[in-house]
């Protein structure tokens, strides 16, 4: 049943490029994006005042680069709030907001009951739900299915990256329908796209380079994730996993923010794992990574090849995913993550598959 693997978490990591294949493809018709199950019309996307993210760990992960995705391709505002933190906030929501719920398994219940919260005060709500059938998909007015397959490991990965896959989808269709991109920045985009899975299996042959990174690390009692922008985003995703399945401490920071008091905590013999794939940003977060380097922290980079040899010459070590349009930076980036942290628990000899205090679908409150 695990495909000859020994967990399912590698099992699921190593099937996400067929997950997002199948995700994709039927919605890409003749280099154009259809959503026919989107309940939404040009008017509603023109109407649209914000949009509203809710969803709870890996899925208010999708939804931090949802931000930057959506608000670079939209021009219009978009606000990620935790599920459990959504009908305590008094939230400003109008019947022009699109509530955006991320779920992988559709029964979450935080992010459920903020769902009909939303609904309750006029949004129309678009899931982006695993579970076909589940709650979540059969109340909202349309749903997006991930056809990322059964997920079993608690440690999401590739309804993750099926879930990214999706916002993409969904960010080139409004696009459209808005002209808020250039056509040439369409087909440039969707063709990236396409080419993610095959980008991602390279990264997935190379997996060893990650397994010998975690031989070296995995009994660092602390870990840091720093990045700007996307990478920050993939950043917190890192950590989580982390955290989940091999129980070493660690914390994601946006790079910039470490000054303004992280830094106090590294030391010689803090890991720092530093995401530098966004290339307009790359020179900032270096200089993140001389100021931890400074203070004796080892640092492991990610960055994309056309990058590797530079960041070399500061981090102590470096991983790097093949280039690609800035905006999909985190389908990739995302992988060596899930493979960091699921060959550190490996090696610490944890239960992977079912972390302690966990369970795979959160239903109570
Ligand atoms: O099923 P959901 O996507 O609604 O679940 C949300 C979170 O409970 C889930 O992503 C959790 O954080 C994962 N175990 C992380 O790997």
């Amino acid at each position: 049943e695990k495909g000859g693997y020994e967990h399912f978490m590698a099992k699921e990591i190593m099937e996400q490029p067929e997950a997002i294949r199948k995700t994709i493809s039927p919605r890409i018709q003749d280099g154009r994006v259809v959503l026919d199950d989107l309940a939404l019309t040009a008017r509603d996307v023109a109407e649209m005042d914000k949009l509203c993210v809710i969803a709870c760990g890996s899925s208010y992960h999708v939804g931090m680069n949802a931000k930057y995705i959506l608000e670079k391709l939209l021009r219009k505002p978009v606000e990620v709030t935790l599920a459990s933190e959504f009908r305590y906030c008094d939230p400003i929501v109008t019947e022009h907001t699109l509530a955006l719920v991320i779920s992988q398994s559709g029964e979450t219940i935080d992010t459920l009951a903020a769902m009909r919260e939303a609904k309750r005060l006029g949004a129309k709500v678009l899931s982006i739900v695993n579970v076909v059938g589940s709650t979540i998909a059969r109340e909202s007015d349309g749903v997006l299915y991930t056809w990322a397959g059964p997920e079993i490991a608690v440690a999401t990965t590739k309804a993750y990256s099926t879930q990214l896959a999706v916002i993409y989808l969904i960010g080139l269709y409004c696009a459209q329908l808005l002209g808020s991109i250039p056509q040439d920045e369409y087909d440039g985009i969707l063709s990236e796209l396409q080419a993610i899975p095959d980008k991602m299996e390279e990264i997935l042959e190379n997996r060893s380079d990650i397994q010998y990174f975690a031989s070296i690390y995995f009994n660092h009692p602390s870990m840091f994730f720093i990045g700007r922008n996307l990478d920050y985003a993939v950043g917190l995703e890192g950590s989580l996993k982390l955290k989940e399945i091999s129980y070493i401490h660690s914390e994601a920071y946006a790079a910039g923010e470490l000054k303004h008091g992280t830094i106090s905590l590294i030391e010689p013999g803090t890991l720092v794992v530093a995401l530098a794939g966004y290339g307009a940003l790359f020179e900032k977060t270096m200089s993140n990574v001389v100021e931890v380097k400074s203070r004796g922290a080892d640092v492991l980079g990610l960055t994309t090849h056309s990058r590797a040899a530079e960041m070399a010459k500061t981090a102590d070590h470096v991983i790097s995913v093949p280039d690609t349009h800035p905006l999909l930076l985190p389908s990739l980036e995302v992988v060596p993550m899930q493979l960091l942290a699921y060959y550190v628990a490996l090696q610490r000899g944890c239960d992977i598959d079912k972390p302690r205090n966990l369970a795979k679908s959160v239903t109570v409150e």
